[in-house]
């Protein structure tokens, strides 16, 4: 039987046959597992995505593979869903991007007087936003500054770059003075390279979070502020209301929530008040 192929989909001149069905299984199973909405036209983004893993387990087709890792079990399949995910999500980011936030929030440190506060600034993909909110913070307050990031996101890859806080010495965002402050130039084979230094990172404890878990009470005490910027752009709305609920069960009442800047969650106005440009306040 021939399969039927999805519109766009790989064709016969592609390594590996995407049908429709196969296609439709990978939208329910990432929704499943992170909250995605995959949209339709998205074929070619999910062969590319997804057909190394196909390379890297021996499975000879999508459907072969999709059907191996529904049944697979114990640490391979644990290891396989997260390569999964892995792949689908988008991870663009950027020092400083939507930089008001950032002027918000060093405004709002100086006013607090020297109390401590804690940041979950969760999708924070590769760490670019993370050691922003560091950065802003040891500017505002000093290099003792009483503030704590947890950055969490559900994909290990680029957690792991995250930790390692090495950029290209380019990265886009960073104002030479910032650069002299927080990062040390590479030499030698590091050459072209940046690492934020130590007495930054030190603010940051990264850590593997997926928005869907049930186990939100594993993230310790209410927070004060939370980024949670340029994610539930990819979730439906029932998702997005399931997770400003349990959003608003780990902030502090009047504690902060600063989103994307296309993100808009007036409809939540039950949990949270518009207070400025995409910051909402817990109520
Ligand atoms: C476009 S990036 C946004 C990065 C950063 N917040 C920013 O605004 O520059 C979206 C991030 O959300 C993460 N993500 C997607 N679904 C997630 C989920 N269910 N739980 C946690 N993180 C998720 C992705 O891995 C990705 O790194």
């Amino acid at each position: 039987m021939t399969a039927t192929l999805a519109p766009g989909a790989a064709g016969a001149d592609q390594e590996f046959t995407l049908s429709a069905a196969d296609f439709a299984r990978v939208r329910q199973l990432i929704y499943q597992r992170a909250g995605i909405s995959l949209h339709e036209g998205k074929q070619a983004m999910v062969y590319s995505r997804l057909s190394r893993r196909l390379r890297e387990t021996g499975q000879r087709s999508f459907t072969d593979y999709l059907g191996w890792l529904d049944r697979a079990s114990g640490a391979q399949a644990d290891a396989e869903w997260q390569e999964f995910v892995n792949c689908l999500t988008t991870n663009l980011t950027a020092f400083f991007r939507e930089e008001h936030h950032f002027h918000a929030l060093a405004q709002d440190l100086r006013e607090r007087g020297g109390r401590p506060l804690r940041i979950w600034c969760n999708a924070a993909s590769t760490g670019e936003e993370p050691y922003s909110l560091a950065m802003t913070a040891v500017e505002a307050l000093g290099a003792a500054a009483p503030v704590r990031v947890l950055a969490s996101d559900i994909d290990t890859r680029v957690l792991d770059i995250a930790r390692r806080g090495v950029y290209p010495a380019e990265a886009r965002g960073l104002a030479p003075e910032r650069l002299r402050r927080h990062f040390l130039r590479g030499t030698g084979a590091n050459a072209g390279h940046i690492r934020v230094r130590p007495e930054l990172a030190r603010l940051i404890e990264f850590r593997p979070f997926n928005l869907m878990n049930a186990s939100w009470s594993a993230l310790g005490e209410p927070f004060d502020v939370i980024f949670c910027r340029n994610v539930m752009i990819y979730f439906d709305a029932p998702t997005q209301r399931r997770v400003l609920e349990r959003m608003h069960g780990v902030l502090q009442p009047g504690g902060l929530l600063y989103v994307g800047h296309s993100e808009n969650f007036t409809d939540a106005r039950d949990l949270f008040r518009l207070r400025g440009k995409t910051v909402y306040e817990r109520l």
